[in-house]
């Protein structure tokens, strides 16, 4: 029997997401533009699903943009972050015109947050802050971030959990923590109020709550694979944050995303929103308890041998298990390789190089721990069965690999 212990590389499909899908294939497969009675009902199914994203993070349906997923999400809001601050230094009278914006992030972030960044700055178009995360919370500081705004700073970009470690981030202080800060760094023009701050919630929905209110940002990144549904995604922008498409075409999507609409997968990202609206605190309760008998597992099976990453357990995803098997010359690549009933990685699922995860690193665990690591991931349907059988397949892998 495979156990599947990935849950944050991606989820399977909810049945009910699937028939939603399947549904709309058969029945509504007319084009959301057209005007006769087949696009309508497709318009509807879009429309429709606009809401149950939106009830999901509290926040309008208008504010929710259709995406391909989170990549394209997080790339359209560094981009527009650069394209406005350009337009608004145009009018400033100062010496703010002869400077590149400035973006600040984390240094755990995302590849599709990091990548896009470091390109920015290779090309001279942007300085970017890569603010370090703590090495023993796996967090990154809220003062360390505000100590890195300087004038031209145009974005703050930080996940609300991070992929490998499951460590929650502190979004939700950025913008009280920025109201009450004096604007003195600003006399030149620029104000705090207009730097826009963005979080990538890929792996946090369906997880713990999650609302736009509450974190008081202008964009949030919505992952459908990542919470039972298909693999596109959504943009949040608050109402009135700027917005420029990377695409031009046919006017879709009020010509932030022009292209038809995928009206399938948005119908089944609508259900799996709703599926978490109306569930999460279900989920949550059952993967917690799942990750915690995954532990207790763990550490009977491999006792002083058994490190877990970051030992704060409140400002962590309730899924995800970071653990080293502090076996001599025993890899978390050698142990899945032998183990291969188990579907589990040892970094994020991008990842598969050879190198230990600069995640990992960056979060503070040794290069020598990063590389024994394994990244376990519980979902909605983890069973205890499956837990105590992943780790009996662990246990034999080890074994083959030395005498314990
Ligand atoms: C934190 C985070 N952001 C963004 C993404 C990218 O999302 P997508 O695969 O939909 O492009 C992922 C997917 O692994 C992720 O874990």
């Amino acid at each position: 029997m495979s156990v599947y212990l990935d849950y944050n590389a991606t989820t399977p499909v909810d049945a009910e997401v699937q028939e939603t899908i399947c549904s709309a294939i058969k029945n509504v497969w007319g084009n959301p533009s057209s005007s006769y009675d087949l696009g309508k009902k497709a318009k509807n199914i879009v429309e429709n699903a606009r809401e149950k994203v939106a009830k999901m993070v509290g926040s309008l349906p208008s504010e929710i943009l259709f995406t391909s997923g989170g990549t394209e999400s997080n790339n359209m809001v560094i981009s527009t972050a650069i394209q406005y601050y350009h337009t608004k230094v145009q009018n400033v009278t100062n010496g703010l015109k002869e400077e590149k914006p400035h973006i600040i992030t984390s240094n755990i972030e995302h590849d599709s947050v990091k990548l896009p960044l470091e390109k920015l700055s290779d090309e001279g178009k942007a300085d970017v802050t890569f603010v370090p995360v703590s090495k023993i919370t796996g967090a990154v500081e809220i003062d360390d971030i505000i100590n890195s705004i300087r004038p031209n700073t145009c974005l703050i970009t930080l996940m609300l959990a991070n992929n490998e470690t499951g460590v929650i981030q502190p979004v939700s202080s950025l913008r009280s923590k920025l109201k009450s800060i004096k604007d003195n760094k600003f006399q030149r023009g620029h104000s705090l109020n207009s730097i826009l701050l963005h979080t990538d919630a890929a792996q946090a929905i369906g997880k713990i709550e999650v609302d736009v209110e509450d974190l008081d940002v202008d964009y949030l990144t919505v992952v459908g694979h990542k919470f039972y549904g298909p693999r596109i995604g959504a943009l949040y922008f608050k109402n009135g944050a700027p917005l420029f498409p990377i695409f031009y075409g046919g006017g879709q999507e009020r010509n932030y995303r022009p292209g038809t609409e995928n009206t399938c997968m948005i119908a089944g990202l609508g259900k799996a929103a709703e599926l978490v609206s109306s569930n999460l605190k279900e989920y949550n309760k059952h993967m917690t308890a799942m990750n915690h008998h995954l532990k207790m597992c763990l550490e009977t099976t491999f006792p002083e041998h058994c490190v877990f990453h970051i030992k704060d357990n409140s400002n962590k995803l309730p899924n995800t298990v970071s653990v080293a098997l502090d076996y001599e010359k025993v890899s978390g690549a050698a142990l899945l390789s032998e183990a291969k009933q188990i579907c589990a990685s040892t970094g994020a699922a991008c990842h598969s190089g050879g190198k230990p995860s600069s995640i990992l690193i960056s979060s503070g665990i040794s290069c020598e721990l990063a590389s024994k690591t394994l990244r376990l991931s519980v979902g909605r349907e983890t069973t205890e069965k499956e837990i105590e059988t992943a780790v009996a397949y662990l246990d034999t892998a080890v074994k083959s690999f030395v005498i314990k």
